[in-house]
């Protein structure tokens, strides 16, 4: 914290309010209007595009420059060298771990991959063609209900036991979403298979076959994972705060996330892109789409580019496209014409005059589609995917906010542009 001041000039108050200027370690300073509401003023801010609604020190975003860091790594090194559990146990507790935390951390995950019998038993209420994403909002919000009495967020230990069953039952969930889908039996997970590996073996088994893990995909899902498990005050992490700030229970906290994840201009942005992909057809079309893109009249617009914060190439969707090219070769599919539509939209996109005007480049959901669709994933599990690996995230950022020191609860103010006060009609005099 500085000790800048700026002064606040309100005219029908005859007076100047002091408001001082915060800045953090990184990124921009911020304005502290809270003393304004003192005075009987609020800010208006639809979409939040200039608040910064809380403190944090897990993530980092340059949006200008494309860096993102996790605790202060940046995301290039983590996929590179480090493993998404490790990058778990990273945002949960702010250092890389040593090898003996690394194998505890391991071991008390594993602890925690399977899921209550009755849970196998609350899926069947589910229609068989729900879409995966209306599960995992229904299944990790039941979860809630196993882990409610014996829960005192209060508690440090609670809180992470709270995150560690969360971050063992996801893909277990997850993958429990696809198998009730396509009717095959559940697969219990194997606890002698990486995180990753168990997920694939979970999706991908069947009882009557024996499976081998793919090292080249499980690896590749795992650098997905990394990916995409934090991102800063996204709309599902502000959604989960939000929700927690009322001491809620974390597995409906972390349900209301997942809610908030599944819109297209969000976390369903990459089952977007694949649908968008395939509808090209071919690049011989893509002029016309990128001309649909273009023109304001025309709501269509290329998913998987653009962001609220980045306005340069985002990281993630860097080393998305090196993943993809890695897992084509590994299936065979180096000639696949999803992937030669998508290099020649982001070739067009990239040189085209409102694309570099408005800042818009790939997004992390650009490239993964193409990935899971060749690892075997499909589309409608796409943004389950996500879930699955942003659940570190949403779970660290609500520990964050509950062992602040005097948090409150979240509570955004309006302005007000209906009726005036009047009076009740009678139902004859309407
Ligand atoms: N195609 C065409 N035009 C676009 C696009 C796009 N993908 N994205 C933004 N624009 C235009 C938009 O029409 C607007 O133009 P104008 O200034 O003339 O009104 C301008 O760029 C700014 O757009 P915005 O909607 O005000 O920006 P935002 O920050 O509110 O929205 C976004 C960010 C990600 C929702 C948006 O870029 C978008 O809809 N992208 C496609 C969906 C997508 O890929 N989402 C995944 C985001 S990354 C993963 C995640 O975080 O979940």
């Amino acid at each position: 914290m500085s000790d800048k001041k700026v002064l606040l000039e309100i005219p029908n108050l005859d007076e100047k309010v002091e408001l001082s200027i915060h800045s953090g370690t990184l990124g921009q300073e911020v304005v502290d209007i809270a003393p304004l509401a003192k005075k009987g003023l609020f800010t208006f801010d639809p979409g939040f595009v200039a608040t910064a609604s809380c403190e944090s020190k897990i993530t980092f975003i340059d949006g200008e420059n494309g860096i993102l860091l996790y605790r202060g790594y940046p995301i290039e090194q983590l996929a590179e060298k480090s493993d998404y559990l490790e990058v778990c146990y990273l945002l949960m507790n702010g250092e890389l771990p040593s090898p003996e935390q690394k194998q505890k951390f391991t071991r008390q995950i594993l602890n925690h991959t399977m899921v209550h019998e009755q849970i196998h038993k609350f899926f069947t209420g589910f229609r068989r063609d729900a879409h995966p994403m209306s599960v995992m909002v229904g299944t990790v919000g039941a979860l809630s209900s196993f882990y409610h009495d014996a829960l005192d967020i209060t508690q440090p230990e609670h809180r992470e036991i709270a995150a560690l069953r969360l971050i063992a039952k996801m893909p277990t969930l997850a993958a429990m979403c696809y198998k009730y889908y396509i009717g095959q039996p559940f697969t219990y997970p194997q606890n002698d298979l990486s995180y990753s590996e168990n997920f694939l073996y979970m999706m991908f088994s069947v009882p009557s076959e024996k499976w081998q893990p793919n090292p080249v995909l499980a690896k590749a899902m795992d650098r997905i994972f990394i990916l995409h498990a934090d991102h800063e005050q996204n709309a599902s992490t502000s959604t989960v705060r939000l929700a927690g700030s009322s001491g809620a229970n974390p597995f409906a906290c972390i349900a209301s996330g997942i809610a908030a994840l599944w819109g297209p201009a969000h976390g369903g942005a990459n089952e977007a892109v694949l649908d968008m992909l395939m509808e090209i057809g071919d690049v011989k079309n893509i002029p016309k789409y990128i001309e649909k893109a273009r023109d304001r009249n025309d709501p269509f617009r290329l998913m998987g580019f653009g962001h609220r914060v980045y306005k340069n190439y985002d990281p993630r969707a860097k080393v998305m496209r090196e993943t993809c090219h890695e897992v084509l070769k590994e299936v065979g599919k180096t000639n696949d014409p999803l992937l030669e539509i998508a290099l020649e939209l982001e070739r067009y996109a990239l040189e085209d005059e409102y694309f570099i005007e408005k800042k818009l480049y790939p997004n992390v959901d650009f490239y993964s589609g193409i990935t899971l669709n060749a690892i075997g994933i499909p589309v409608n599990m796409f943004t389950v995917i996500f879930a699955l690996a942003r659940a570190v995230g949403w779970v660290t950022h609500w520990n964050e906010m509950v062992s602040t020191p005097g948090f409150r609860i979240g509570r955004p103010r309006q302005l007000y542009t209906g009726h005036d006060q009047r009076d009740y009609i009678d139902e004859n005099n309407r």
